[in-house]
């Protein structure tokens, strides 16, 4: 029960698979208290009120792109919570030019903005609402997802690796402000492929799947794994770990070359 009293705000989840889905079960297993958010038009496609029954948190829609969106749902959360939260937990990710099969050399910039909007600069959004609302308790924890392609180039993943170097940079950034202000930590873990809805978006998803596993001496790290990282980074346990891309690849990012991959 590393997390019991703590309140936190989950977004992401679209369904079973995603990995936001597993954390909050997991969060909700430690103890905490959470709310679900996704954007309106998900929660018509997906199945959190499935996991909101099960969590027994209520689901409050937000378009993180929205600044209206988000002001509403940190203050219907603090009046949920009868306070401030402990934990956010950004889980978003999406690209309009992959979607649409644009190659990367011949992107749609105005595609590309939105996906900036929607998978970096929503993380800034959120944080920027948490500030001006005061909506998170000293010592609390921040984190977002991220990939390795905001390091190292990874053809398919196109547009969405400067997403992710943009998101990465913003928990730096921002980490410093909420450090300094309220000791909030603020950190991305950079997670392995994982078999979900944005995941088998990317094209030959399932060959790099099995490419990576390979690759990784410990395998690709599943979802179930990554939602307890993020339990450990939201308890107490970590409380002077901020400003930090996290790898929880199994060890992908530090291998060169990989004998098992050859055979
Ligand atoms: N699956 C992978 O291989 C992998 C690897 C590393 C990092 N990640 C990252 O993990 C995070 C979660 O993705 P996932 O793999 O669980 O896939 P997922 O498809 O289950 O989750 C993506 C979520 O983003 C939400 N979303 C999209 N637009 C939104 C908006 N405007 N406002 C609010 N929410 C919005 C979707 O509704 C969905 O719930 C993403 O940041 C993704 O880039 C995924």
């Amino acid at each position: 029960m590393i997390l019991k009293g703590k309140k936190g705000i989950i977004f992401g989840a679209l369904d079973q698979h995603s990995i936001a889905w597993k954390v909050a079960e997991r969060c909700v297993q430690e103890g905490a208290q959470i709310v679900l958010t996704n954007a309106p038009v998900a929660m018509r496609m997906g199945e959190i009120n499935k996991l909101a029954e099960q969590c027994n948190a209520p689901v409050i829609p937000a378009d993180a792109t929205s600044l209206e969106d988000l002001e509403n749902l940190f203050r219907k959360s603090m009046e949920h919570f009868g306070g401030k939260v402990d934990f956010v937990l950004h889980s978003i990710g999406m690209s309009v030019n992959v979607r649409k099969n644009k190659a990367y050399t011949d992107l749609n910039y105005e595609w590309m903005q939105k996906t900036f909007d929607v998978s970096a600069i929503s993380f800034h959004k959120t944080m920027q609402t948490i500030w001006k609302l005061d909506a998170i308790n000293d010592w609390g924890s921040i984190l977002g997802l991220s990939y390795i392609a905001a390091q190292r180039v990874f053809p398919d993943y196109s547009e969405m690796a400067e997403s992710k170097a943009l998101l990465e940079s913003f928990a730096r950034s921002f980490g410093y402000h909420l450090g300094t202000a309220k000791n909030v930590r603020v950190n991305t873990i950079s997670q392995s492929p994982t078999m979900t809805t944005a995941g088998q978006g990317v094209k030959g998803f399932k060959e790099f799947f099995d490419y990576a596993d390979k690759m990784s001496p410990l395998g690709n790290a599943p979802a179930e794994a990554c939602a307890d990282y993020c339990v450990v980074l939201f308890s107490d346990l970590t409380r002077y770990v901020t400003m930090q891309n996290l790898f929880h690849d199994g060890g992908f990012s530090t291998m060169g070359m990989n004998p098992a991959l050859i055979q």
